[in-house]
This record gives C-alpha cells, structure tokens and sequence, in this order.
C-alpha cells in the first residue's frame, strides 16, 4: 500500500511515517519534505496526487495557533478548510482513502459544566475560528471524499516538535520551564485526554486499514485537567518543581476556548478496533522514548 503522510515534518506527521514505515511512505509538506506541496494550490495538489497515486492519504496538515487563526480567519481558512477540501476531492479522483485529522475543540460551546465525555454523535458546538475551520473540514471531507475516515483527537503531544505552536508542546513547556525555576501556574478547572503521536498513530493505521468510512474519536483513555497532566509529568520524570494550581480565568486571552472537550472512542470501541492506551501509560511510553532518544543522542 502506498501512504502519503501530509504534514510529514509535523508532530502527528512524523509519527504517522514511523507507524507506517513497513510499507511505502510519501511524505509531503510545505517546504521540504520528499515532495513540497502547499495545500492552499488546489492544482499543486491534484498534480501531486495525479502523479503517485496513492492508496491511503492522510492529511494532518494545519493552521492550529489559536491567535493566528483568530486574528486572520481568511489565511486559517485557506489551510484548514479549502485545503481540506482540495486533499479531498484529490483523494477522490485518483480513489484514494482519506485519513483526515480533526480536533477536540469542534465541541465545548454548549456547557461550561460538562463532564461527560463527548461521543461522535454529539452535536458540536466550537468557541472559536479554529474549531469553527476544523468543523467545516469535516463536512466538506465527508460529502467530497466518500472514503474517509475523520479522526478527532486532543492535546497531541510528541517525540517531533509541534511546528504549529513554536516547536512547543505541553510536556516540554512544563520541563522547559521546570528547569528555569519558579512557580509554574497551571489551570485545574480545563479538562482534556493528553494523547501521545505514537499512540495515535498506531490507532490511526488500524482504523485506515480496518475501520468503516467515518467519523472516528481517537484520544487516549481517561481524562485530566492541565494541571494534573503537569503533575504526572513531573512524577514520571522523577522532577520536583513548584507547580501551582490556577483558574482559567486568570489567564485572560482573545480566543475563546473550551473548559471540556474530553472525547469518548466510542465508534472504534464499538467496531473492536480502539487500541489506545490510557493517557497515563501513554505518558510512560513517551517518557521511555525520550530518555532512548536522549542516551541515543549522547
Ligand atoms: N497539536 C494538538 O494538540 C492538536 C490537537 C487536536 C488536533 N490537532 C490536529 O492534528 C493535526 C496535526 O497537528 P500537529 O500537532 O502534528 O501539527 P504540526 O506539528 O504543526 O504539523 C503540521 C504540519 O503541517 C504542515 N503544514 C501547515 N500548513 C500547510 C500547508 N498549507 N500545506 C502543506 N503542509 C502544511 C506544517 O508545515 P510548516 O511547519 O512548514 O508550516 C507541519 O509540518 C492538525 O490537523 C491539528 O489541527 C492537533
């Protein structure tokens, strides 16, 4: 089978050709990558696909910075909706399935005192233009590419940087910033599923290998708020630093966000194909693969 991983360099993209590195990879992104295609060239991408033809495509490319797309709706647009739309109706013309990656943040607009988990047949409801982009991706995936697998998924966190946020994700900022010294404000009253790549990876080949057309909730198990993730972090890795609860509140911002999007895998469940860990094992496994990347790297 032949894959092409959109957003190759990415975080989730780098993890995709790992999970599918027993078969044949094309990885496309912007710049450099095997091929550059900017998703925004509706006839860059349709010569891209024309040309390799392949089998199962999936697009995880974006423009997620918040602010970025808050303030210029236009460009998140360009990105996050029709270059949804052009990767979909490519993936149609040469009968290719389309993996296409969505988000947590689609919900969250209906209750601020939510605590059950959102399953795939809950109406959506997004605060912000993001969510809003992320949403109307999936409608225009759905009615153009007939074989598509729609997978949301929430607080990625990864081994490859996450290019959309400055390189940052939340692990790193917390160790980053543990090393720095001081208080380290968290919020306890925003809840989400921490979700490892290399876990969501893996999920995403067996529901592109196994799964009906569809949409797909694919997060790791269990829930937190950010700072309990920002406690387990410094258990697992063994660091004492002076973290402190917060409120939301007190961290004032533009963008308005969700204080619960945790996410229940009930599709994938119900067709025996959820293979994701719980969020706290997840965090082991990445904690394991940082310390071989870092002693690789001595
Ligand atoms: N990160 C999260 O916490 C999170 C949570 C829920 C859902 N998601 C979704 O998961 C997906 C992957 O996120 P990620 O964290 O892996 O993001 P990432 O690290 O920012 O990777 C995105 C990749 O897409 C590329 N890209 C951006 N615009 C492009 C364009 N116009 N044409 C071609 N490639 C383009 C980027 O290249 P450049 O860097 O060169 O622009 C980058 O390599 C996204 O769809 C995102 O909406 C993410």
């Amino acid at each position: 089978m032949l894959v092409m991983v959109i957003g190759a360099k990415g975080q989730l993209g780098t993890a995709l050709c790992s999970a599918f590195q027993d078969g044949e990879v094309i990885q496309v992104d912007k710049d450099t990558a095997t091929y550059a295609v900017d998703i925004r060239d509706r006839g860059a991408v349709q010569a891209c696909m024309d040309g390799l033809k392949p089998d199962l495509v999936i697009n995880t490319a974006a423009e997620h910075e918040l602010k970025v797309c808050e303030a210029h709706p236009d460009h998140s647009f360009s990105v996050n909706v029709s270059g949804a739309l052009w990767v979909a109706r490519a993936c149609r013309a040469v009968n290719a399935r389309l993996v296409h990656i969505s988000t947590d943040y689609v919900f969250g607009g209906d209750s601020a005192r939510r605590t059950v988990p959102y399953c795939e047949t809950d109406c959506p409801n997004p605060l912000n233009v993001y969510a809003a982009g992320k949403l109307a991706s999936e409608h225009l995936v759905a009615v153009n590419c007939e074989n598509h697998i729609i997978v949301r998924t929430a607080a990625l966190y990864g081994l490859a940087p996450c290019r959309g946020k400055g390189g940052r994700n939340f692990v790193e900022t917390m160790l980053a910033r543990a090393a720095a010294g001081g208080e380290i404000r968290v919020v306890d009253d925003e809840f989400t599923t921490p979700t490892y790549t290399a876990a969501l990876a893996r999920q995403i080949k067996v529901l592109a290998e196994c799964a009906a057309p569809g949409l797909y909730h694919a997060t790791c198990g269990g829930a937190c708020s950010w700072y309990e993730f920002a406690e387990a972090i410094f258990e697992e890795m063994g660091i004492q630093a002076n973290l402190v609860k917060s409120k939301s509140l007190e961290f004032q911002s533009e963008v308005r966000r969700p204080t619960y999007t945790v996410l229940e895998n009930r599709h994938a469940r119900e067709a025996g194909l959820d293979v994701m860990p719980s969020w706290r094992d997840a965090l082991k496994d990445y904690t394991a693969a940082r310390r071989r990347a870092a002693d690789a790297a001595v």
